[in-house]
């Protein structure tokens, strides 16, 4: 069986301010009675092909994580907490070596990322089955969305030969390019967005971060065997975890990595990490308007509008992002969406 293994540990600032250091947006509610961290859950829940999940979050979101579970009636085989934060290959990597010694030194482990929005249909789960006999045969496997924009935030992969199974061979993996770099991808063809998903065998994940990042590996990997228990969590060792490098695991391994494998994925997909993403995976009226409850919509046109707070009321706007919490306002054009991360930082830096 396949162990889940969610990575819950961003901040994801480009969604404030109904995204908050303290809430993060994987743990809430956007549209629907479910978080995104609570939907990535039940989509690991079928029993025929996980065990219970590994959750990589920080001593922060701990007690978000284990309610949210405990809400969906979902046990977890462990919470692991990072004591600083060093990005996603150093969790992966103690993450692995606690599913090793949680189920077995030979065991397949799928990386998720807590805060897309997936549609798991039928044809996400053959995925997940190609996936895994290609991991089950030593590849490290992503899964492929098909493209529709240049856009710089994802990592591109250039599909190669097919294997046996309906996976193929990864002729090149490019993290995050440059704009011109991207619409050069798009022009020649052949390239996927990676999903941000991965099949990683144990044995073959660790042999490939011993050769490209071994430092992240022994870090990781001691931290895991000096770590304490205490309850449901797991404390990684905070000197021991702190000497890794803090890079990601597409740039640490899957840049890298000659056993790369790529799977097309049809599944419906999005990364909902800015509002323009969360607008274009939303239910739109006859306007263009994706609007939550709690708001007043009048003569305005392709716009979100959300609110965890006051009433909104938006009148005579078009392509804008109204957004509301308890305490705080944005607004701003759909299309600067990816700016709000920025903003967010100079908040920061002024209050
Ligand atoms: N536990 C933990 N610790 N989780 C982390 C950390 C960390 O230090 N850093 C990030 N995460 C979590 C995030 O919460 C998210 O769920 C996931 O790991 C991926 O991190 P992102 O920061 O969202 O990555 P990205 O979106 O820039 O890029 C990745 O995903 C894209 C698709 O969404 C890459 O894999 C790209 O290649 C890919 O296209
Ligand atoms: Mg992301």
């Amino acid at each position: 069986k396949i162990i889940p293994v969610i990575m819950a540990g961003g901040k994801g600032t480009r969604l404030w301010p109904l995204s908050r250091a303290t809430a993060p947006k994987q743990f809430i509610q956007f549209v629907g009675d479910k978080t995104l961290f609570q939907e990535t859950l039940e989509r690991v829940s079928d029993p025929e092909l996980y065990e219970a999940p590994i959750v990589v979050t920080n001593e922060e979101f701990r007690f978000l994580v284990a309610e949210q579970a405990r809400e969906r009636a979902i046990p977890l085989a462990a919470i692991l907490l990072e004591p600083v934060a060093r990005n996603t290959a150093a969790a992966v990597a103690a993450a692995a070596t606690l599913a090793a010694d949680l189920f077995g030194k030979h065991t397949i482990i799928q990386m998720l990322a807590s805060d897309h929005e997936i549609l798991a249909d039928k044809s996400y789960f053959d995925c997940i089955r190609i996936a895994r006999d290609a991991a089950a045969d030593g590849k490290l496997v992503t899964f492929g969305i098909t493209p529709t924009e240049p856009a710089t935030g994802y990592g591109y992969i250039e599909i190669g030969d097919a294997l046996e199974n309906g996976a193929h061979k990864v002729k090149r993996f490019v993290e995050k390019p440059a704009l011109e770099k991207a619409e050069q991808m798009l022009a020649d063809g052949g390239f996927y967005w990676n999903s941000g998903i991965f099949m990683f065998p144990v044995p073959e994940l660790i042999a490939e971060l011993q050769e490209y990042a071994p430092d992240v590996l022994k870090a990781a990997s001691k931290a895991v065997s000096k770590a304490s228990r205490d309850l449901d969590f797991t404390r990684l060792d905070a000197d021991h975890f702190a000497k890794s490098p803090d890079i990601s695991i597409d740039y640490a391994i899957m840049e890298k990595t000659s056993k790369a494998a790529i799977v097309p994925s049809p599944f419906k997909w999005s990364d909902m990490g800015s509002w323009d993403a969360v607008w274009k995976s939303g239910a739109r009226d006859e306007n263009g308007n994706v609007a939550a409850s709690n708001t007043t919509v009048v003569n305005t046109r392709n716009s979100l509008v959300m609110t965890h707070g006051v009433h909104l009321a938006v009148q005579g706007m078009d392509d804008v992002a109204v957004i509301a919490s308890e305490d705080a306002v944005y607004v701003g054009p759909l299309k600067d969406s990816q700016n709000v991360g920025q903003l967010v930082k100079m908040l920061a830096s002024t209050s």
